[in-house]
């Protein structure tokens, strides 16, 4: 569509001035086309100023996902390398548990401007507003068996954590085992799940699934959940921040998989864990117990001291910060 590769041209050139007889020529077209575009793109939410006699000038995006952009960002070599871009999808990570994965390469991902049935954890809904965040799945084809899914949710915090930190210069934290936060409400969730080969019984297959915040944030969750755009003003680097996201992933991975570096992935974790030193609700499958934070372990378990003394190693299930009051 015209007013797409119009956009593309001004997210590119972004703060400059493009003038009309450069995008007609550029895209082929006439003046009154890139116009009409132009127009189309305003009513889109874009706030494009137009400077007499000179030229269009991009102040405010409305965040369009460009494939090409996210492409172009990308240092991967295999996570990414296939990428598939929805306007609209139930959820990603339904897609690819849907799909028929034996002919899927490692690394495929898919990535939706919006979510009808966004999933969290515990099956809980996970909003995912039309250009007002990112909902991303990434398959993983598992060499061995063995290999932990806690850890690959613990990876893919440090990737979310790092790639946030650098494209949007803010810190974060992570809440164990799958929530990133920035001043106190959660910008960020995870959800890792495993497909079961139908003959081997065997779980050789992950969809690491991410949800970031990036725009206006439903007021229904105001109280819990913040963004990018909330914490830094800035909209307009969904593109940037997915391929950061899938550098970091990529590096952290196979720094995990093949590369034993797990210690100081755990150590990364663990500087941005928020939680050590406070007391928490431990919500087990059975009965729930409030103790004391201590850390994690080497297996990405969480560590935590109950109230009559006894350590803990916490595999399953999920901690409250605050009870009664859901956080
Ligand atoms: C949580 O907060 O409990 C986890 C949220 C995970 C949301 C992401 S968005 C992309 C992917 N598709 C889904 O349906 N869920 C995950």
């Amino acid at each position: 569509m015209l007013k797409n590769r119009v956009l593309y041209i001004l997210e590119q050139q972004k703060g400059n001035i493009v003038t009309g007889g450069q995008l007609a020529s550029l895209l082929g077209v006439s003046r009154n086309a890139i116009w009409k575009s132009i127009h189309v793109l305003r009513e889109n939410g874009n706030e494009i100023v137009a400077i007499p006699n000179s030229g269009y000038k991009l102040m405010i995006t409305n965040d369009t996902l460009f494939e090409k952009i996210v492409q172009e960002k990308l240092t991967t070599t295999f996570i990414g390398r296939k990428i598939e871009f929805f306007p609209t999808i139930h959820s990603t990570n339904q897609y690819l548990k849907e799909m028929d994965n034996t002919d899927i390469d490692n690394g495929f991902v898919v990535v939706s401007d919006e979510q009808t049935s966004g999933r969290g954890r515990r099956n809980r809904k996970f909003i995912s507003c039309k250009h007002e965040g990112i909902y991303l799945s990434i398959l993983l084809k598992l060499h061995r068996v063995s290999q932990d899914i806690r850890l690959l949710t613990i990876c893919a915090a440090v990737a979310v954590s790092k790639a946030i930190e650098k494209i949007c210069n803010i810190k974060t934290e992570i809440k164990w085992v799958n929530d990133i936060y920035c001043d106190g409400k959660k910008i960020c969730g995870i959800l890792t799940e495993a497909i079961l080969s139908a003959e081997l019984q065997e779980l050789n297959t992950v969809i690491v699934g991410i949800g970031i915040n990036t725009g206006n944030v439903p007021l229904e969750i105001n109280n819990i959940a913040t963004s990018i755009q909330e914490i830094t003003g800035i909209r307009g680097i969904r593109n940037q921040l997915i391929a950061e996201v899938l550098n970091q992933f990529e590096v952290i991975y196979l720094d995990y998989i093949e590369r034993e570096k797990k210690d100081e992935i755990i150590k990364y974790y663990e500087s941005r864990l928020f939680i050590v030193g406070r007391q928490v609700l431990v919500m087990g499958i059975n009965y729930n117990y409030i103790a004391t934070v201590l850390g994690i372990d080497k297996t990405g378990a969480l560590v935590v001291k109950d109230d009559i003394g006894d350590i803990k190693h916490i595999t399953t299930g999920e901690i409250k910060l605050e009870w009664g009051n859901e956080k």
